[in-house]
């Protein structure tokens, strides 16, 4: 049996989905260089605790390393790739478009390039609903425009796809774009809203609201992420872009309220205007991935905070405090 290769595995969504994977009886090889966008004590405490399953293998390495790629690409009979790891985060990217490129774009093709040179023909890309932009015709269907990006993180987002598309094209690779809508639930980035106001509130701290909090996400699950991963890395045929989200939008006012009442505390909100690259709302037309992937996300955003507050909790009273970092988005 060969591993599929799982790149970005000691982040947030790789993580999980290696532990599916391991679950399911596959073998995985993980891919990730320990970027220091977060505290990199995180990714090693989520590789820690798969390190111990049978059938899982981490190589510490850079994506745009060729020789690196190729090596592992060689050494461990990759049968398919499930590519996750990206710069993430919107405002960061805005002070840092050269590095979201390079590693967002030169990486992507590093890895596609191997796949061509191995004869591998599976390649699951993780893309986002950010590639949606402002459209305002909601909610956002794959056959939506997604020409008008308002980040450079967005933008290398839909430069992936394309690229993607080239190789298919060229090479014959089977490839699943999935545009993730904000995922949250245990161990999610510590820069990302969810998490960053839990902990800045559970600390009593005054949190930042950007906009009058009417903008709004359709915020996914994790584990239902996980399900239309592997669907999609089983299911791709050809060229394919689907939509995982929960197709609901949360407005900001309502989950910072939400996570104030499951905290049991008031928040100190400070208010600022809306920031460059922030969209107004997301929410994902699921039809295509329900139809074609079988696939339905399975957690609602109250059990899916419940969940997530559960684990803060957890870590927290066992003293694995968290960290902080900038940014906000997906
Ligand atoms: N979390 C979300 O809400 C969300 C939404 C849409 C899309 N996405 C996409 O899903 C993927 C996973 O996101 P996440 O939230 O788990 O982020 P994450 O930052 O937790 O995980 C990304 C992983 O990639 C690794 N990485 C970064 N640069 C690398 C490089 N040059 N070489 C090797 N490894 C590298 C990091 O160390 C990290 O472990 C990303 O592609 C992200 O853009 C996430």
């Amino acid at each position: 049996m060969g591993s599929i290769l799982v790149t970005g595995g000691a982040g947030f969504i790789g993580s999980h989905t290696v532990r599916r994977l391991l679950d399911e009886g596959r073998r995985v090889v993980v891919l990730d260089n320990y970027d220091p966008f977060y505290d990199v004590a995180i990714k090693q405490r989520n590789v820690a605790e798969l390190e111990s399953r049978s059938g899982f293998e981490l190589v510490e390495g850079d994506i745009r390393d060729r020789a690196t790629v190729d090596a592992l690409f060689a050494r461990c009979a990759v049968e398919g790739v499930i590519h996750l790891a990206a710069r993430a985060g919107v405002r960061p990217s805005i002070e840092e478009p050269e590095l979201y490129t390079s590693v967002n774009l030169a990486g992507t093709t590093t890895l596609l390039e191997a796949c061509r040179r191995h004869e591998v023909d599976r390649f699951v890309f993780g893309s986002s609903s950010s590639v949606y932009g402002n459209n305002e015709k909601v909610p956002f269907s794959e056959d939506d425009a997604v020409d008008h990006p308002v980040s450079p993180y967005a933008a290398t987002k839909k430069a992936g796809e394309v690229l993607c598309h080239a190789h298919h094209h060229l090479f014959g690779i089977k490839v699943a774009c999935l545009r993730f809508f904000t995922v949250f639930g245990p161990g999610q980035r510590p820069d990302l809203a969810i998490h960053k106001f839990t902990r800045m509130m559970a600390e009593g701290q005054e949190i930042d609201q950007y906009g009058d909090g009417s903008s709004a996400r359709d915020y996914t699950f994790v584990d239902d992420i996980v399900d239309g991963i592997v669907r999609a890395y089983d299911r791709a045929e050809h060229y394919h872009i689907w939509n995982l989200g929960n197709s609901g939008s949360v407005r900001l006012s309502e989950m910072i309220a939400k996570i104030a009442a499951g905290l049991g505390v008031e928040p100190r909100i400070r208010y600022l205007p809306m920031q460059p690259g922030d969209v107004d709302r997301t929410c994902a037309d699921i039809s295509r991935a329900r139809r074609e992937l079988d696939w339905q996300p399975r957690t609602d955003f109250d059990r899916g905070l419940e969940l997530f507050l559960a684990w803060y909790r957890d870590r927290t009273d066992t003293g694995s405090r968290e960290v902080r970092t900038g940014g906000n988005a997906s």
